[in-house]
């Protein structure tokens, strides 16, 4: 793994990835996404039950695809650049537990598109994020144009697109582009308590859960909520469910898995 991406995983199961790129306020080389790709399955292979992306150092998140690497590609480098991203926000968008971004400054381009991969999205006061890419002649290429749409309404995505606005966090929240807004020096703590709950949670429903709702974009709603009959089916017999509605009738707290 590149030195450009760090994972570390504690002891509930949180595994945190950090793109660790400050110079060039974390911007994705085609090393960085490799090392990115690396460390997410590498969370994976932890069974770890919450994932975090953030960026290191205080200024950014991810300021986007590389730009002085992007400058002098042709079509066919392109097209393996934006193989690399959008793998890696496959990886993302299907690991096996709630992935949280932490926009802890600058999200731009690639950096708003790895974000928008993840199932909820914490932002910095201080954070700045769009969809720049129509200010270089180009378009979104790591899931924007499909995956803005489905977050924000449709309107609002071909806004954000078109005009390559950078929104400050509160307009970025209004926009619903993030769940939640808060104060700078708060960011750590608020998210590490987030993951914490969700760590706490029964960690084969909750990947049951994110699957199903991934499917409801794949799917018609009756293959959906077909979908979604088997999974709900599925849980049943497992320790956590046993164990779940065993400690309800209890009147206990459960001790799940
Ligand atoms: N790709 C490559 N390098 C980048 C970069 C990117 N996406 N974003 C920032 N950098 C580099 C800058 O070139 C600069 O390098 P230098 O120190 O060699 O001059 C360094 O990171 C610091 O950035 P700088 O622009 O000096 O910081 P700033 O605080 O003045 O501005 C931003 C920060 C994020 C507002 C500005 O860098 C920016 O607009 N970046 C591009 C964002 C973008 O359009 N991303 C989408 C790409 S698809």
């Amino acid at each position: 793994m590149a030195d450009t991406a760090q994972l570390s995983v504690d002891g509930d199961g949180v595994a945190t990835v950090t793109v660790d790129r400050p110079d060039r306020l974390n911007a994705l080389n085609v090393p960085t996404l490799r090392a990115l790709r690396d460390a997410v399955e590498a969370a994976a292979d932890e069974d770890a039950r919450v994932l975090v992306l953030t960026g290191a150092g205080d200024d950014a998140f991810v300021a986007g695809a590389d730009i002085a690497h992007m400058q002098d590609m042709d079509p066919q480098a392109a097209h393996e650049y934006a193989a690399l991203g959008h793998d890696l926000a496959a990886a993302v968008e299907a690991f096996p537990a709630p992935a949280v971004a932490k926009i802890n400054g600058y999200a731009f381009g690639g950096g708003l598109e790895l974000a928008l991969a993840c199932d909820l999205r914490v932002a910095s006061e201080q954070a700045v994020l769009g969809q720049t890419e129509i200010d270089l002649g180009i378009i979104p290429g790591w899931g924007a144009t499909q995956r803005l749409p489905r977050l924000v309404d449709d309107e609002t995505a071909r806004r954000l697109i078109y005009f390559g606005d950078r929104l400050d966090a509160t307009d970025a929240y209004e926009e619903g582009l993030v769940g939640d807004v808060v104060a700078h020096d708060e960011l750590d703590e608020y998210v590490a308590d987030l993951a914490a709950d969700l760590a706490a949670k029964p960690a084969t429903a909750l990947a049951a859960a994110k699957e199903a709702i991934n499917q409801s974009y794949e799917t018609s709603l009756d293959a959906g909520l077909d979908f979604e009959r088997r999974t709900w089916a599925g849980l049943f017999g497992s320790h956590d469910q046993r164990e779940g509605m065993r400690a309800f009738l209890e009147d206990r707290d459960p001790d799940f898995e």
